[in-house]
């Protein structure tokens, strides 16, 4: 998708379809879309009349151009009431619009929007000026919704490989922004998109394409792209630093662990180092402790933390922010054979803590525990895990919300804000002293399961030990990193989520 930035007026702009907008409660129709209102003798005003364009939120009407005027569609989004819209209203919104202008044949969409919108307006809440908004993050969650919207995974069908019906270019025709809050967003809003984009695929590929060597040879095209600095450990590496909890995950399959270290060098006068750690575990089988067979396939997206982390670098290494970032991202398969970790195994760890294993298919607090350490080592002083680590945050959030978990709350506080902004909802779940009891074991210094209790806190009680320290937070992506329906900018199958915290915190983390 090209995206342009124009000054032509809307009822002269020759493309396929126009998007505009409408809020509920209003008597007539605002800004661009007065402007195309009265190229089409009025028609819209009509339509508001009859009750067909009410601007309730998600309505997207499309109309035509009665011959008025060049644009062949136009599609009027609903944006809900003035003082509820958000940043996150605007982001799905588009991704509504843009879907429904894909389905229609739009191949060259423009939108027009306010600020215009708003000249004129006799009330005087002026909620919706760029003084609400920051104009920049404005368009850049416009380019969000559009990219992010019409997203479709690839797969590996034989046949109709592509979409006929991509939109091709999208012009934004938005007066009153300024010419570089417009580039800046839209440079911003492609690269997080596009970013999240790679993390989706990265997610739905099946687990015989995307084994850990693949994640890891990707990963080096992706750093040699973008100028970051890569090195990959292999198991002979892995085994002489003692990452005995990684390995112990890994020595049931075939495929040979890596762990992926990324390096973005944006401020080397800068002691503060952002380290990111995703989990990578490309195939979740459960281990000897086998999951259930039904549904087992999903387990395939066991690594959309990793993919996080991987998409975050991506867009770190476009937009190049002053900051310093290491990513470490942990990748084997959890799978079954004779020479794999048993439950009442005793296993040490790049730490030097040892871990009595309770339960073999908990086994991402395990990989993850390595890659804080690491992470640790090579000089990080704050710290965001993702992790795909429990079904429990699914039982306590569903699929709305990341579980978040920290041991610092200044450092927690800047990671919310990161994720406001990125519209990824998060809540808090507390790491009380007390729920160090379920992990406390008679034979080593912690066992890595206690029990079906306070699940998901047990896996962050658990990180926490490896973190030490270190301002750390832990988010946990089990319910939110796959989606089993499409909705605004969520597509279906692996969401990308935590990618656009990630960058926007990286973005922050340098000012
Ligand atoms: N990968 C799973 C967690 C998961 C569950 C992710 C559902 C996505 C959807 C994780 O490795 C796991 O198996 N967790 C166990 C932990 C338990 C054994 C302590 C779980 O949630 O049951
Ligand atoms: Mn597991
Ligand atoms: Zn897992």
């Amino acid at each position: 998708m090209e995206w342009r930035i124009t000054k032509e007026p809307l009822d002269k702009l020759a493309v396929d379809g126009v998007v505009v907008v409408h809020t509920q409660e209003e008597e007539s129709l605002k800004g661009c879309t007065r402007v195309l209102d009265e190229a089409l003798d009025y028609r819209l005003s009509q339509l508001v009349s009859e009750g067909e364009i009410t601007g309730k939120y998600r309505e997207v009407t499309l109309v035509h151009n009665w011959g008025k005027i060049p644009s062949k569609r136009l599609l009027v989004l609903g944006l809900g009431k003035e003082e509820d819209l958000d940043l996150d209203w605007w982001r799905n919104g588009m991704a509504l619009a843009a879907k429904k202008a894909q389905e229609a044949g739009v191949k060259q969409l423009a939108i027009g929007c306010f600020p215009p919108h708003l000249k004129g307006h006799t009330s005087t809440n002026h909620s919706l000026t760029p003084e609400r908004f920051n104009s920049a993050d404005w368009v850049q969650a416009v380019v969000e919704g559009i990219e992010l919207g019409t997203y479709r995974y690839h797969g590996y069908k034989t046949e109709e490989q592509g979409n006929k019906n991509a939109i091709e270019t999208v012009w934004l025709a938005m007066e009153g922004v300024s010419e570089s809050a417009l580039e800046a967003g839209v440079e911003r809003g492609g690269a997080f998109a596009a970013a999240t984009k790679t993390a989706r695929d990265l997610a739905n590929d099946p687990a015989n394409i995307l084994t850990p060597s693949t994640l890891a040879m990707r990963a080096r095209e992706m750093a040699e792209k973008y100028s970051l600095e890569i090195d990959i450990l292999d198991e002979d590496r892995l085994t002489e630093l003692g990452m005995d909890a990684l390995l112990s995950v890994a020595r049931a399959s075939e495929e040979p662990a890596q762990m992926i270290v990324l390096t973005h060098q944006g401020a080397p006068e800068s002691e503060k180092v952002l380290g990111l750690v995703g989990k990578g575990i490309t195939f979740d089988s459960g281990g000897i402790q086998v999951k259930p067979g039904r549904g087992m396939e999903e387990m395939k997206g066991d690594m959309a933390g990793a993919a996080a982390v991987f998409g975050a670098m991506e867009a770190i290494g476009r937009l190049k922010p002053h900051c310093n970032v290491t990513a470490v991202i942990p990748a084997c398969e959890n799978m079954i054979n004779g020479n794999g970790y048993r439950p009442g195994d005793v296993i040490g760890s790049f730490s030097g803590k040892t871990i009595e294993i309770q339960h073999t298919d908990a086994e991402g607090r395990l990989v993850l525990a390595d890659g804080i350490s690491y992470a640790r080592r090579l000089g990080a002083t704050s710290l965001v895990d993702v992790a795909t680590l429990t079904g429990a945050v699914i039982v306590a959030l569903g699929h709305t919300t990341t579980g978040l978990m920290t041991n610092n709350d200044e450092w927690a506080g800047q990671v919310k804000e990161a994720a406001r902004l990125a519209g990824e909802k998060m809540w808090e779940l507390p790491l009380y002293p007390e729920y160090g009891e379920y992990l406390k074991s008679a034979v080593a210094d912690l066992k890595n399961e206690g029990g079906a209790p306070a699940g998901s806190i047990q896996g962050g009680m658990f990180l926490k030990v490896f973190a030490e320290e270190t301002p750390w937070v832990h988010l946990d992506i089990a319910g939110t990193a796959d989606s089993k329906k499409e909705d605004g900018i969520r597509s279906k199958g692996a969401t990308g989520v935590a990618v656009r915290t990630l960058a926007q915190l990286a973005v922050g983390f340098g000012k």
